[in-house]
């Protein structure tokens, strides 16, 4: 049986670039029909050149990668390049890839592909800001009727900001979309700092990557003790959180955590809290539900499963 259709939107990124490691690992279960890229972290031409030598790694290049939009909807871009290297992947080794990205861009072959299947049945994961998803829907409004569901990286309820005290960078970076995608009605489940902030890499998990030989094994060790070197240096000083990869463990083993139903709304003026999410559990009729907030994760069996994941490239 063909694996979930799924198309995984994101910014490489260390984080993304494991959580693309996880999802390529598995395509019995995610049938991943294309990887598009935003702007974010880093520029739009390196997320594209990222995703393009990620894929190569993970022995996946027949996976087509659509460059999108190089800039937010409304507010200037703000890079988290501190977080994630100059090249965007940390400190691996960076090149030409074999293959670039396709020339259509990634808003239109979203859109195409959403138009093309049938409806409900493809599956978005998202986990970078959501600028592509956000232009395809305004450009198409049709299309969010055809999205099966979306799983969103981004946002923080309970833990406060990452990228300024109210907000997480997901959403900062480009609040404007994130609002669109919080009051279209798609089916929407958002893992944000309250449970990927639960999943970390702390050293015994990532000794564990240690026991695994393969290229893929050893460049996600590479990722995480960049990462977890720059959370010492700049970050909250602790073990690196697994946000992105956080996307692909709850689209392959839900089980692992518990959501909450809430009403979404994304600030989108203030200066002071720009992109903070106000994540409601109390609903009502002029407060509907409009997302899934994760609240718990279970991060011993999550890193189980990002070991089976990598287990499988030997
Ligand atoms: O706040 C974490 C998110 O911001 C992750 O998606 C990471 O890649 C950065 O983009
Ligand atoms: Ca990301």
């Amino acid at each position: 049986m063909p694996g979930l259709p799924l198309i995984i939107d994101c910014d490489p990124g260390v984080d993304d670039a494991v959580a693309l490691l996880l999802a390529l690992a598995a395509p019995e279960a995610l049938d991943v029909l294309a990887i598009t890229t935003v702007a974010g972290n880093v520029g739009g031409a390196l997320t594209a050149r990222n995703a393009c030598l990620v894929r190569e790694l993970a022995g996946r290049p027949e996976v087509p990668v659509f460059a999108g939009l190089d800039r937010p909807l409304v507010r200037a871009p703000v890079a988290a390049d501190h977080f994630h290297g100059e090249s965007g992947l940390g400190d691996l080794p960076v090149r030409a890839p074999a293959r670039g990205p396709e020339t259509a861009g990634a808003v239109d072959h979203l859109v195409q592909t959403l138009r093309s299947r049938p409806a409900g049945d493809v599956t978005l994961a998202v986990t970078g800001p959501m600028t592509n998803l956000a232009a395809a829907m305004r450009e198409a409004p049709d299309i969010v009727a055809r999205i099966r569901q979306v799983v969103a990286m981004g946002g923080a309820r309970r833990e406060g900001g990452n990228i300024t005290a109210s907000a997480e960078y997901n959403i900062h970076a480009d609040p404007h979309a994130a609002e669109i995608v919080a009051r279209s009605g798609v089916d929407l489940v958002l893992l944000g700092l309250d449970v990927t902030h639960q999943v970390t890499a702390t050293p015994p998990r990532r000794a564990r990557l240690k026991g695994l030989d393969s290229p893929q094994a050893r460049a996600v060790g590479q990722l995480l003790a960049f990462s977890a070197r720059t959370e010492a240096e700049i970050g909250l000083g602790g073990p690196p959180p697994m946000h992105d990869p956080c996307v692909v463990l709850w689209l392959l083993a839900p089980d692992l955590f518990r959501l909450r139903p809430c009403h979404l709304a994304i600030e989108t003026e203030s200066p002071l809290t720009l992109g903070h999410t106000a994540v409601e559990f109390r609903l009502s009729a002029g407060r509907p539900q409009t997302a899934l907030w994760g609240v718990e994760a279970d991060a011993d069996g999550a890193f189980d499963q990002v070991c089976d994941l990598l287990g499988r490239y030997g």
